[in-house]
């Protein structure tokens, strides 16, 4: 794909430089094969900047001083955000049952009900809302428990729509019925068919700017972490250090659930395995 009809020439340097780029930055690898995908997704920052070729954009990149902001834009327009409510339902069944299992060894020993959850790839909203229904359905009252959910995403334009919570109703079709009518309500009469997340959802999670290759200034364990459908695009060495740090900001215990084609096999031997991609720490 050297060049050919394409409205900007992109040569196979420019692409290495942004392969590089990306690899280093956010830790997803982009073979040679994702080029076309790449120039796809790129293409649009070069019209809004009125950049004329690729080579021009990469020295953009490359500007230490004007980098900054573009920085962020040519992130998001690189990561791929694919997500659903109640994606992988199995899951949030095995989460229901594991935090009325906790909560109630938590009574049996007088230990506080809190809970922390950190949905680690968070994209647009729709796994850390799934996991607030699932905490508020699963006790008969929230009153006197602690539930806190993080919910990180490195993609701001994601992040953006996340905290707004409003989707329209067909992406409520895995939900289990009745959620959608018990945790959203109709958006407003313009809109019709959009469903806004209500507050009592909204209010358990806090949303974040986070680049899991980066530093995590969370203090505290978790009891919980969806690392889901985002190692896929991490090289092996990379998910090493990602899933041993997380094992280091959990629980003995708690639980981790990862991506349907995703596997702790020969990458970290911390968490034993429950079946179905849902993971145990043990040391
Ligand atoms: C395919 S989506 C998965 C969303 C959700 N976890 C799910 O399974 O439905 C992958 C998400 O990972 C995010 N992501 C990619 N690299 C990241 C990084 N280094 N740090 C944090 N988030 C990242 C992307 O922005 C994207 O929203």
């Amino acid at each position: 794909m050297e060049g050919g009809n394409k409205e900007f020439d992109f040569s196979d340097k420019d692409f290495e430089f942004i392969s590089d780029m990306v690899k280093s930055r956010v830790g997803i690898m982009l073979p040679y094969k994702k080029k076309q995908m790449v120039y796809g997704r790129l293409v649009r920052r070069l019209r809004a900047l009125g950049i004329p070729t690729f080579t021009e954009y990469c020295k953009l990149l490359r500007d230490e001083k004007k980098a900054d902001e573009e920085l962020t834009q040519f992130v998001n327009a690189i990561t791929t955000n694919l997500t659903g409510f109640f994606r992988e339902a199995h899951h949030f069944e095995h989460l229901k049952s594991y935090l009325q299992d906790l909560q109630q060894s938590k009574q049996k020993s007088k230990e506080a009900s809190c809970f922390r959850l950190w949905s680690s790839a968070c994209s647009s909203g729709q796994e850390p809302y799934s996991i607030a229904m699932t905490v508020l359905n699963s006790f008969p009252s929230i009153a006197n428990i602690d539930v806190k959910i993080l919910a990180t995403d490195i993609d701001t334009n994601m992040l953006d729509r996340a905290k707004e919570g409003i989707y329209h109703e067909d992406a409520f079709s895995k939900a289990p019925p009745g959620y959608m009518k018990e945790y959203t309500s109709s958006a407003s009469q313009e809109s019709e068919g959009m469903r806004q997340v209500k507050h009592s959802v909204k209010d358990l999670i806090r949303f974040n700017q986070l680049n899991l290759l980066n530093a995590w200034p969370m203090k505290g364990l978790f009891d919980v972490i969806f690392c889901r459908n985002v190692v896929i695009y991490f090289d092996k060495d990379t998910q090493r250090v990602l899933f041993d740090r997380m094992a280091e900001k959990m629980h003995m215990g708690a639980i981790l659930y990862i991506g349907h084609s995703e596997s702790l096999f020969n990458i970290c031997d911390r968490f034993e395995s429950l079946g179905q991609t849902i993971y145990r720490k043990i040391k």
